[in-house]
């Protein structure tokens, strides 16, 4: 599958997730054979007052490559001189823009959802971040505001006639949250309307769900947010079940280098206090269904440093009788 002129290898992508798809988390699915890993949503306006925590959030590094940078806001000028700055900076090679937050704080400054149902300056945005970058550009929307799929079907072709390169759908209402389902046939329906790629999102919670997303709705690849949270090897297991109708499922060790990795990564990124008190929380994630992982979790939960975190990964190599 091509993206304007970017060749993606594999048919996986990691969803932006809000203060969990961050560096070190990006680099562990990467290394974990993810196509194309996202950065969580960044504010255009975070950029404009130079906020440091938007600079941190748009750092990336090249062995995760081609990073998508998802933009939120809602201001046509502020959003084009952000995506030409990320380009500049060379620092992604996808600008993706936010179409899909439902919540309240972002709907309120005319962002995310809340720019579905503007069509008109929807289309705006998109043509003058078109204007001011090269890179492949792609938006991510939900249905919109009702279940029928309208607004999802007009703006996705007004994002095309606008030269964007690729539409993700989260079939799921502005209301919805992540309740209910998610609907795979709009998927269906609105690759069927666009000429460009449409990567479909929502609901895959295990390799077998990704192929039937594939099938159901002919998307050219797919989304995983939540589910890669337990389990980041699902995006090579993902690509290894749709070529050869196999995966493997990852052995204790190869869980627990994870750990040890993302451990590493985490302290060099955020520095050792804070990267533990996030760490208790992170870790524990990965050994969900691992036997003795209830009073593992616990452990996790009281990590102190570095060594502590290490050390206890290392405790739960052996399977206790
Ligand atoms: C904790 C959390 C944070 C999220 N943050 C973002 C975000 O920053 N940008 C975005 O477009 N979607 C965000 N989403 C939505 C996901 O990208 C995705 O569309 C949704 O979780 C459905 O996919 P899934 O069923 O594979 O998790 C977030 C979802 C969750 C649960």
């Amino acid at each position: 599958m091509k993206i304007k002129d970017l060749q993606i290898q594999g048919k996986t992508f990691l969803a932006p997730l809000a203060g969990i798809t961050n560096l070190p988390f990006r680099l562990l699915v990467k290394e974990c054979g993810c196509s194309v890993v996202s950065s969580e949503m960044v504010s255009a306006k975070g950029f404009f007052y130079n906020s440091e925590k938007t600079m941190r959030l748009i750092s990336s590094k090249n062995e995760e490559q081609p990073l998508s940078i998802q933009i939120f806001g809602s201001e046509a000028e502020l959003m084009a001189d952000f995506a030409n700055a990320i380009q500049d900076m060379k620092a992604a090679g996808i600008i993706d823009i936010n179409f899909g937050c439902s919540v309240k704080k972002v709907i309120k400054q005319g962002a995310g959802v809340a720019l579905m149902k503007q069509p008109e300056l929807a289309g705006m945005i998109l043509s003058s971040i078109r204007k001011a970058i090269d890179l492949p550009l792609t938006i991510k929307i939900r249905s919109g505001w009702d279940p029928s799929g309208q607004d999802a079907f007009r703006i996705a072709q007004i994002a095309q006639d606008a030269g964007v390169d690729a539409v993700i759908l989260h079939p799921r209402t502005a209301g919805q949250g992540f309740k209910g389902k998610a609907d795979w046939n709009l998927i269906k329906e609105l690759k069927q309307r666009l000429s460009i790629p449409v990567i479909g999102n929502g609901d895959i919670t295990c390799v077998e769900d990704a192929r039937r997303m594939m099938s159901v709705t002919g998307c050219d690849a797919v989304m995983v947010g939540r589910a890669a949270l337990s389990n980041p090897f699902i995006f090579s297991q993902i690509d290894s079940f749709l070529e050869t109708g196999r995966y493997e499922v990852p052995s204790r060790q190869q869980i627990l280098g994870a750990m040890v990795r993302l451990t590493h990564t985490y302290i060099d990124f955020f520095g050792e206090e804070p990267a533990c008190r996030m760490l208790r929380g992170r870790l524990s994630w990965f050994v969900k269904g691992i036997p003795g992982c209830s009073s593992f979790r616990k452990r996790l939960s009281a990590i102190e440093s570095g060594n502590h975190a290490l050390s206890l990964i290392k405790e739960f190599e052996t399977p206790a009788d």
